[in-house]
């Protein structure tokens, strides 16, 4: 049997930083497939923009799970920027892939949050399509083992998160699977960061119930185990990605392990993320860091948080400017059954860095 040839997993040697680095979210670049494509042949597989060869071969293996796998990375992208569009790193590199800017690029924590969230991400949206019936190869989850409380009984049908788990581990985790890549301490990062994410997912599985009884007098309910939505999970994973812990190269043992750098010996913890990198502060476009700068971002001159002027900013000030706002307004309700509404202008007063 002939071998078709296979795109080789490239690597991209950073001159600028001196040694070789391998993403493992190329596979993002998925987000980009057209809404039209359906991947229903195995040949399929190869056209899809930035799988390494073990990521093809899966996909090859499960063309049914390919719609949704390019749906988690749509997902990835939208919830990275949503999540991160209050800080000076809004994640907007993100659209620049399969190749990635030094902040994704290299080591960095906001690699660490990005991996994390993709690996989330891939297994929360493989779980919730076992729910939904949209594959043929899973269905709900398993009923929970434990006997339910008085007045609850299980029913519904749960996330699958272990077929998710499953599958998203095989697909997010292969590139840094691959014998090939380089840099060890990229790849230790980088799967601890993804486990990370995933225990996130784990941790996100939370009872849900529905009520039943005479009108609604909830004598019974139904429950299941079901995911949080991954706007919470991400919110979770950016606590980490505020709180992240730099590691360090060494040997530890007989291995070389990842290890806190400035805090007193102690292994890794499975639920923080870890960094190699620094980042820069991200005030200033600087290309060389992959950083865009926040002249022109809008800031939130009330707040007290990352958006507010003084932290977006960095300092520099910012210039108002007014935004007319058209809105539904004076709505009324007419019998039966439709609604009319006028449309009234407002104005804003917002704010942008200088
Ligand atoms: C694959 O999908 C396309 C577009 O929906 C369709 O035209 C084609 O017949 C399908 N091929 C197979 C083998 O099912
Ligand atoms: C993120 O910031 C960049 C540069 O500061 C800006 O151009 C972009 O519109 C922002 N993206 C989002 C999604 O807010
Ligand atoms: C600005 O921040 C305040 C306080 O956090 C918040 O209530 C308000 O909605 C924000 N305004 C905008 C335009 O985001």
């Amino acid at each position: 049997m002939s071998r078709p040839s296979q795109p080789t997993p490239l690597c991209l040697l950073s001159l600028l930083w001196m040694f070789q680095v391998c993403s493992g979210i190329k596979w993002l670049a998925l987000s980009q497939t057209p809404a039209s494509m359906s991947i229903n042949r195995t040949q399929h597989c190869k056209q899809l923009r930035g799988l390494v060869s073990a990521q093809v071969q899966l996909c090859r293996n499960n063309l049914e799970l390919m719609q949704t796998i390019i749906q988690a990375a749509r997902e990835v992208k939208k919830t990275c920027q949503k999540t991160s569009a209050d800080m000076r790193w809004n994640c907007s590199s993100i659209e620049t892939t399969p190749q990635y800017l030094p902040d994704l690029e290299r080591g960095t924590r906001e690699s660490a949050f990005v991996y994390a969230l993709s690996a989330a991400t891939i297994s929360h949206t493989i779980a919730r399509a076992c729910t939904s019936g949209d594959l043929r190869y899973c269905s709900c989850g398993p009923i929970p083992g434990e006997v339910p409380q008085p007045g609850y009984r299980w029913g519904g049908c749960a996330d699958n998160l272990h077929y998710g788990l499953l599958m998203g581990t095989k697909f997010s985790d292969a590139p840094m699977k691959m014998r090939k890549s380089r840099s060890q301490a990229n790849k230790l990062m980088h799967l601890h960061n993804s486990e990370v994410g995933r225990q996130a997912l784990r941790d996100a599985l939370e009872l849900k119930c529905k009520c039943h009884g005479v009108s609604g007098s909830c004598s019974i309910r139904t429950c299941w185990k079901g995911l949080q939505d991954l706007k919470d999970i991400a919110m979770d994973l950016k606590t980490k990605y505020l709180s992240a812990t730099k590691v360090v190269h060494r040997p530890m043992g007989t291995r070389k392990q990842l290890v806190p750098k400035d805090i007193d010996i102690r292994p890794v913890r499975e639920n923080e993320l870890v960094y190699l990198q620094s980042s820069p502060d991200f005030c200033h476009r600087n290309e060389k860091q992959g950083s865009f700068g926040t002249q022109g971002r809008q800031c939130n001159k009330t707040s007290i948080g990352s958006d507010s002027c003084d932290l977006m900013c960095c300092g520099r000030g910012y210039n108002p400017y007014t935004e007319t706002l058209v809105e539904k307004c004076h709505c009324k309700y007419h019998w039966c059954c439709y609604v009319t509404c006028k449309r009234c202008e407002r104005t804003v007063e917002r704010y942008i860095c200088k």
